[in-house]
């Protein structure tokens, strides 16, 4: 695993972005897979100040979320299709057909996690995998206990997710129960893996990442069994760390 330390958020965003760019202009049909949340808000600021500036192409690049709440339409303004067309899809030229989220609102939700599993294996599988990581270890919406096998599935938040995305809803009633998230299994199947982790409230997290054996309890340590991962944390998040870091 590469572990590289940034002084902040601003350089974190920064280095990912120049590695997606740098991913994109090299293999233009790419298949990334893509985080929402704090965390990544950075990155896509930084990509589509590229795409204006350097008209780097992503008419070809296709691209699946790693997650969405269930029962919230598209345009609802705390899902993540709005929260992905609001970022980055409406700024920059990729195909609509070529951009895919889970569907929350599907009338049969483990069907459409068959069907989102299967899109992305017809696609040859994620090149590039961006992660951000919850505090309780969590990647997607992958919460403590996920079997480490599993697939896209239908998830029941945990109430530490919930009151954590409470900030960006109304209030914590207004935050579904339950998710459509690519599982870990489906995202130890890509090729490469890029885990951004910003502020001094990620460090116990970055912390049991690093020290903790390879656990349900603590999701994210399935990435120990990766062979392609490279993290890029900031100096707040790594302060306990105590990990060698290195291009
Ligand atoms: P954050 O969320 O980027 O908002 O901290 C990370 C996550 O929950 O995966």
């Amino acid at each position: 695993m590469e572990i590289v330390e940034t002084k902040d958020y601003e350089e974190m965003s920064i280095l990912a972005a120049e590695k997606v760019i740098d991913r994109v202009l090299k293999q233009p049909q790419i298949t990334l897979a893509l985080p929402t949340g704090h965390t990544p808000v950075g990155l896509y600021k930084r990509l589509v100040e590229d795409h204006r500036k350097n008209e780097t192409p992503y008419q070809d690049v296709i691209t699946f979320n790693l997650d969405e709440y269930t029962d919230l339409s598209p345009d609802h303004p705390n899902s993540y299709h709005y929260y992905m067309n609001h970022h980055f899809f409406q700024h920059i030229d990729i195909q609509e057909k070529h951009a895919h989220l889970p569907d929350g609102t599907a009338r049969n939700l483990d069907l459409e996690c068959e069907r989102y599993e299967e899109l992305i294996l017809k696609h040859g599988g994620v090149d590039l995998q961006i992660l951000g990581i919850g505090q309780n270890g969590h990647i997607g919406f992958n919460e403590p206990g996920t079997p480490l096998n599993s697939r896209t599935h239908v998830v029941k938040l945990s109430e530490s997710t919930r009151k954590a995305n409470s900030r960006y809803f109304h209030s914590l009633q207004d935050v579904p129960y339950h998710a459509i998230t690519m599982g870990l299994a489906t995202i130890m199947n890509s090729k490469k893996i890029l885990l951004l982790a910003s502020g001094a409230h990620k460090s116990a997290t970055m912390f049991r990442f690093f020290h903790e054996a390879v656990t349900p309890d603590f999701p994210a340590t399935i990435l120990k069994h990766h062979p392609n991962v490279t993290v890029i944390a900031d100096r707040p998040a790594l302060k306990e760390a105590n990990v060698t870091r290195g291009m």
